[in-house]
């Protein structure tokens, strides 16, 4: 699997802040997934510079996951939302649902990410929070159906079914 990680700064694409929340993303990922190469760029909130990087990650550079950190809160500055569903051809509610759903257990300011998630081709696009700490919580939620996320978009379509105690079982999907 080829893995993308945008971050989204104007601090950090300006060398003014160091960005801790790309590198946990990769180590995080290449952890638990089995990623072959990945793909790594900043970019101010600037909304065509972040579809760009998408559209870049997606179509060119082939990534099959792409993950966003930063720029979805309610700072006027914060596009990233925008910038992804102008990029996306489908949208996944599931994924910010789910992971809005369990980092409000956590804190009341999960309120307002305004995450998104969704599909380009064969390419999902996960948005997440900007700060390390969120990182870690978002990516543990979502990480248990990556796999199976990633393979249903390579394939086309799988036997769901059937596959379903199996991986549940393995990643421990029903103690969430
Ligand atoms: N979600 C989790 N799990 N943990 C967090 O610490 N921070 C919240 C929220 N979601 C947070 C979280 C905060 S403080 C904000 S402002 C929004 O994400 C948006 O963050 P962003 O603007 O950095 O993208």
């Amino acid at each position: 699997m080829k893995l993308g990680v945008l971050t989204v700064s104007d601090k950090g694409s300006k060398g003014e802040r160091e960005d801790l929340s790309g590198k946990l993303i990769v180590e995080i990922i290449k952890a638990e997934l089995k990623v072959d190469s990945s793909e790594y760029k900043i970019v101010p909130d600037e909304l065509q510079e972040i579809a760009g990087a998408l559209v870049d990650f997606a179509d060119v550079k082939n990534c099959q996951l792409i993950v966003t950190t930063g720029g979805t809160g309610l700072g006027l500055r914060d596009v990233t939302p925008e910038a992804t569903l102008q990029v996306v051809d489908r949208i996944v509610p599931g994924i910010p649902e789910r992971i809005r759903r369990v980092s409000l257990e956590k804190t009341p300011n999960a309120m307002l990410s305004r995450a998104v998630c969704g599909t380009r081709g064969k390419s999902l696009i996960i948005n997440l929070p900007g700060s390390p700490q969120a990182v870690r919580e978002c990516l543990e939620v979502v990480l248990p159906v990556m796999e199976h996320a990633l393979e249903l978009l390579e394939k086309g379509s799988l036997e769901c079914a059937s596959r379903r105690n199996q991986s549940e079982t393995k990643k421990g999907v029903r103690d969430v």
